[in-house]
């Protein structure tokens, strides 16, 4: 059983059948991808997971729980974060203090501006922050303000801002879209620093075989809306499936 398993999950857009009879099983601990060629599914299948869409058909089941019909709010307290869907950074604020705003947030949407403004005073949550700071690697720029970092530097403080939320799994879209060589390389290690520090699952949609190769330890494949292949990392690399799902993209 793994800690995220998807069942016969079908869904469609008027005409369209994005997702068809979709399984998928996390295991706990692991970094597990999912690739396939432009328009295949993947982030309506994230969509599905967070609670932005429903399926018409098919389980989603996190823990043990099923998270269809919660709000994404509600999915979120049950341990599952969207990584670079965090609030954005106030480049006002230090890198601490962007990381302690969701600590602040109360469920019903307000914030306890006062004791933020006092945040000091917290040491647990403070302590927390910084522990999560060198899991990052940017505990000397704690009392940095934001607006003047690096661009790869504020990927790192979104990180930050996810992880002190304490999520099992995080859910990442193609992380490295856009990015140029150095800044890819850059986000695979900010990840594989992460991964190695703690208990955390990682479901990553990447369409960057570089990326997918230097963290996955499980692969599944869609296309067409479907999983055409799940298997290891060495598997996938000389399936002829495969290759003809990125040839078939190649062709368009
Ligand atoms: N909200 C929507 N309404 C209509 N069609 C959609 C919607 N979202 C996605 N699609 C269609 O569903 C298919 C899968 O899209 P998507 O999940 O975004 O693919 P991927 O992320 O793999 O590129 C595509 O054909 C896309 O055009
Ligand atoms: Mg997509």
């Amino acid at each position: 059983m793994g800690i995220l398993e998807v069942k016969g999950v079908n869904k469609r857009f008027g005409g369209l059948k994005a997702l068809s009879d979709v399984n998928l099983s996390v295991r706990e601990n692991t970094v597990h991808a999912i690739i396939g060629p432009n328009g295949a599914g993947k982030s309506t299948l994230l969509n599905c997971l967070v609670g932005k869409l429903i399926p018409d058909t098919g389980s989603v089941m996190f823990d043990g729980q099923s998270v269809l019909g919660r709000k994404p709010h509600e999915i979120n307290q049950m341990g599952i974060s969207r990584v670079f869907q965090t609030p954005e950074i106030f480049g006002d604020l230090t890198v601490m203090e962007n990381i302690l705003i969701p600590c602040f947030a109360r469920r019903d949407g307000a914030f306890r501006l006062h004791a933020f403004e006092n945040f000091a005073h917290e040491k647990d949550l403070v302590e927390k922050a910084e522990a999560i700071l060198v899991d990052v690697n940017m505990i000397d720029k704690r009392n940095m303000h934001s607006a003047s970092m690096s661009r790869g530097d504020k990927r790192r403080l979104e990180m930050a801002m996810c992880l002190v939320q304490e999520p099992k799994l995080l859910l990442l879209d193609e992380p490295t879209a856009g990015m140029a060589r150095a800044d890819t390389n850059n986000t695979i290690d900010l990840l594989r620093d992460i991964k190695s520090k703690r208990d955390i699952t990682m479901c990553i949609i990447e369409h960057d075989m570089h990326v997918v190769f230097s963290l996955a330890d499980r692969i599944t494949v869609l296309a067409q809306g479907t999983p055409l292949v799940e298997d290891e990392p060495e598997n996938i690399k000389g399936n002829p499936k495969v290759q003809e799902a990125y040839l078939g993209e190649a062709a368009h």
